[in-house]
């Protein structure tokens, strides 16, 4: 087999799509996208429309947020997308979609939609990535469920996200943590 050149055929490189909900965005996707990037050339963070959750933050809120997050980061592009997943990969250089895992209990959920993208399209590939030990209790679904009771989630999802969910939720932006204060 013939070895293509860097952006032989692709202008782009090598392009990985990091599709998800990212309701909102953790440090434990920020880290998936990092060390995604030592092996694509670009990472296209596509926040999905069509997700199965009701979310808390509009798309364009996410957008908006995720944007900021990844700004000095230029092959990090962030989009996002309506319908099925295969169908915005097709229109993008990607030829595989990135996914983190962080658990077991991860895997039925993530092989059964690998399962599905593969037969909708056998063009494409899943790729996992093993969340790094930091991070493999943190979800969007917790963090949501801890800031909403006060909580501090400094340190798990990036600090503009941590004040967006004080204001979601109406809890006081200046203060450093609700619950967990020393003094
Ligand atoms: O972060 P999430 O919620 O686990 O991400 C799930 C997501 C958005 C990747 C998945 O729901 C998706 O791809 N939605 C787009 C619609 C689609 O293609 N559905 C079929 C997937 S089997």
């Amino acid at each position: 087999m013939t070895q293509k050149k860097k952006g032989e055929n692709n202008e782009m490189g090598k392009v990985a799509i990091y599709p998800g909900s990212f309701d909102p965005l953790t440090y434990g996707h920020i880290d998936i996208v990092e060390r995604a990037l030592e092996i694509f050339d670009k990472v296209i963070v596509a926040i999905a429309y069509d997700a199965e959750k009701k979310p808390l933050f509009t798309v364009e809120e996410r957008l908006e947020m995720v944007k900021i997050i990844f700004k000095e980061s230029p092959n990090v592009i962030v989009d996002s997308f309506k319908g099925l997943l295969v169908n915005y990969v097709e229109k993008t250089n990607a030829k595989v979609i990135l996914r983190g895992l962080r658990a077991t209990s991860d895997f039925e959920y993530e092989f059964h939609m690998a399962s599905m993208n593969r037969s909708l399209n056998t063009h494409l590939d899943t790729l996992f990535m093993m969340t790094s030990k930091d991070y493999f209790f943190v979800s969007s679904r917790t963090i949501k469920e801890v800031a909403k009771l006060g909580g501090a989630v400094e340190g798990l999802v990036p600090d503009l996200i941590a004040r967006r969910l004080k204001e979601k939720f109406k809890l006081p932006v200046g203060k450093k943590k609700l619950i967990g204060w020393d003094d």
